[in-house]
């Protein structure tokens, strides 16, 4: 009696866990997925409908009859919006500060994934603190040309390290009770015309070099919202794309979360119903109070689903996944975190991602960093050095409680005991040439001072689209590579005057340098910083920080030798682009077909140096394991991003000479050696076959690259798989 009493529950746990192994959906939806449908039976056709598109600026409705509350989003990416209320005005009400993190080009400059994890918690708890459930972050569209305005936000140009620095900032965000939104799906990877301009792919770019990204925040991420592009695909708007939406997306991909408009980016109700857009943002700028009710996915939907030509059902799930994510945030059933704001731990954040993504392009005779001893004066020359830029660029605004410009930040460095001058330079307008005056003053400051440091680069127009000196904004894109307002004869004059001018661009991305890069000595690229960018940038250049920053994009030579001109049609012709250079984005077509870049993808200096030895190599089951030792062998502490890529030896169709596909950063004392270990799944071997349609394996022979940059490859190694 007593054996069976005992052996009958073991056996019925046994029995439940292996029915449980059998069924895991059932068995581990989680508990409120039972309340959503109980809620959903509850509401009104009006009530569902109300929760499918905006009912202000940036929110949408909630059923508060049934404890639902409005849903509450804000830009995104690199900080939290300031206030609109409910339009689409600035509050300025004075409350609406938050941490101005270093932008998405300065993240990914980092090449480490762990930050990418704590700039998403910052921004996350903030965030939450301000009464927003859902950030518009991270923007992932790859960096294609360097003309597009919105680059200063993306990632790179590499599909890889995009996806994974994504991945940290959405768990990151996601860790504080906020729903991330990647964006924007697919192919919004210019300005011009990007309401309209149809973008046409082949198979294979869009899977090797324009969806990874996505695939990484829904699968490795786990990202809750996704926002879809303005542009259309293949003919079709991206938001309501069959195929990029209900095939690829929540078909392929799994996608449990929400498809969010971009805002006005929904043309058609019932391609929008059909095809996996759940929430049409947006808002009526034409009038004073927008009728929400006249969205495409407002009252129309109500008529559609009574005459029965749409399923209820499919506002149902539309209704269904936000509250999803409404559980899964704790919006809803108790437990949400509370989000703090400008904490000096967030600011910490924010300068450590600024000191790890400033980048040393070129350091000839070790001309940095500057020496403080017996330092009297310094020339600062430039109007970038002394411009704010946290309100700038369009809708990705943020209003920091201060920002650390490079002059403040030189004069906070070295205090009292230094001159710090400040030269202007140029001015900064629309079409401004070089100045005679400006210039003559520049060369007079860097000829009476020990050291100069010239501050230019791309800006940021405040006004967006709309402002007459944007380069760096939404809604347009760079008219050239040349920088603006004569800085070129500026940068000229003052290195002929002091050769070893400090030169440090900032902006989205690369310039022209091919009239003055090879004057220069020292050459620092800044992006845009963030709010303590300043101090950053001068604990870097005097040495107090050891640069460990790496190109997340190429810097080309000149336009001309940019992919999307060389062999594309960007920005499109008649509202179509074909982007026929295909697979050869970035590195992948500068190392393919031997266009020399100015600064390669992946490319960073230090202050020490780095060894790297003993190469091993060792296949496993369709994969490999890399083993390398890396030394600082230089007399200063410091950071060094391992960068591994892969190249296939021979293979059915031509693949790019090398792809990264896997990366560490590791930090090292002086004389310090560790032995750096990454693992290259199938995944990183396969390519996309058009022909086949599949990705494929092509068994044979493939190197591994190892080095500190895509062209500085220091050991090499191979696998037969
Ligand atoms: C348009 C932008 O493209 C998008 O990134 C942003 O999140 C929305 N406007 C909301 O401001």
């Amino acid at each position: 009696m007593k054996r069976k009493s005992i052996a009958l529950p073991v056996l019925s746990v046994l029995i439940l866990g292996v029915l449980s192994c059998s069924q895991p959906k059932k068995n581990n939806a989680p508990a409120y997925e039972k309340k959503i449908d109980s809620l959903i039976s509850q509401m009104t056709l009006k009530e569902k409908v109300g929760m499918i598109h905006a009912n202000s600026s940036f929110t949408s409705a909630g059923v508060p009859r049934l404890g639902i509350p409005e849903w509450v989003m804000s830009d995104g990416p690199h900080g939290v919006r300031p206030e609109h209320g409910r339009g689409w005005t600035l509050l300025n009400n004075g409350k609406d500060s938050s941490t101005y993190l270093p932008t998405g080009i300065t993240l990914a400059s980092t090449w480490n994934k762990e930050l990418g994890y704590k700039f998403g918690t910052v921004l996350g708890s903030e965030a939450n603190a301000r009464g927003k459930d859902n950030i518009l972050g991270p923007g992932v569209c790859i960096i294609r040309t360097p003309l597009n305005g919105r680059n200063f936000e993306y990632l790179s140009e590499d599909p890889y390290l995009a996806g994974q620095m994504a991945v940290g900032y959405i768990k990151g965000v996601q860790s504080q009770d906020v729903a991330a939104c990647v964006k924007h799906y697919l192919a919004n990877n210019q300005e011009t015309e990007r309401n309209t301009i149809d973008v046409e792919m082949s198979e294979r770019a869009l899977r090797e070099i324009y969806l990874p990204a996505f695939k990484a925040a829904v699968e490795e991420g786990n990202v809750y919202t996704l926002m879809g592009a303005y542009n259309k695909f293949r003919g079709q708007f991206c938001t309501e794309n069959k195929y990029l939406v209900k095939d690829i997306l929540k078909g392929e991909f799994g996608f449990k979360g929400v498809v969010m408009s971009d805002w006005g980016a929904v043309h058609n109700t019932m391609d929008a119903l059909m095809n996996g857009t759940d929430l049409e943002m947006g808002t009526d700028l034409t009038q004073k109070t927008p009728d929400y009710g006249k969205f495409f996915m407002g009252d129309t939907v109500i008529g559609l689903v009574k005459s029965g030509k749409v399923p209820e059902s499919v506002v149902n799930d539309k209704v269904h996944r936000i509250l999803r994510v409404m559980y899964e945030t704790h919006v809803m059933g108790g437990g949400r975190k509370k989000g703090e704001i400008n904490t000096p731990e967030h600011q910490a954040v924010a300068l450590k991602v600024a000191e790890e993504g400033i980048v040393l392009l070129k350091n000839q005779d070790h001309v940095l960093p500057l020496k403080e001893d017996g330092l009297k004066s310094v020339a600062v020359i430039g109007a970038n050095a002394d411009r704010k830029n946290a309100m700038g660029g369009g809708s990705s605004q943020v209003r920091p409680p201060f920002e650390i410009t490079p002059l403040q930040g030189i004069q906070q460095y070295l205090g009292d005991k230094v001159k710090v001058s400040y030269a202007e330079g140029y001015k900064v307008a629309r079409g401004e040439k070089a100045d005679p005056k400006l210039i003559a003053q520049a060369v007079k400051a860097a000829k009476s001072a020990d050291a100069t440091i010239l501050v230019g680069g791309w800006i940021h127009g405040y006004g967006g689209q709309w402002s007459d000196n944007a380069f760096d904004s939404e809604g347009i894109d760079k008219p050239n590579m040349q920088l603006p307002f004569g800085q070129n004869e500026l940068i000229q004059a003052v290195l002929k005057a002091n050769p070893n001018t400090i030169i440090v661009m900032m902006g989205g991305g690369p310039m022209d340098m091919t009239s003055w890069v090879g004057n220069a000595k020292g050459i620092l690229e800044a992006w845009y910083p963030g709010m303590e960018g300043g101090k950053a940038l001068a604990e870097i250049i005097f040495g107090k920080v050891n640069p460990s920053g790496k190109l997340p994009v190429t810097f080309p030579k000149k336009l001309a030798d940019v992919p999307a001109e060389a062999m594309g049609d960007y920005p499109g012709k008649n509202g179509k682009e074909v982007y026929k250079e295909g697979i050869y984005v970035g590195y992948r077509y500068y190392d393919s077909y031997n266009v020399a870049p100015e600064f390669c993808f992946g490319h960073g200096l230090s202050y020490t140096t780095f060894k790297y030895d003993s190469l091993q190599v060792t296949p496993g089951d369709k994969q490999a394991t890399v083993k390398v030792k890396l030394t600082n062998t230089g007399d200063m502490a410091g950071g060094e991003v391992v960068e591994v890529y892969v190249h296939q030896e021979k293979s059915e169709l031509k693949r790019p000479e090398k792809e990264l596909k896997a990366f560490s950063k590791v930090f090292l004392k002086p004389g310090e050696s560790k032995e750096v270990e990454l693992t290259l799944p199938s995944s990183a071997f396969e390519y996309y076959n058009d022909q086949k349609h599949q990705w494929v394996l092509e068994p044979g022979k493939f190197d591994i690259l190892v080095g500190s940059s895509s062209r500085d490859i220091r050991q090499t190694g191979t696998v037969t798989l």
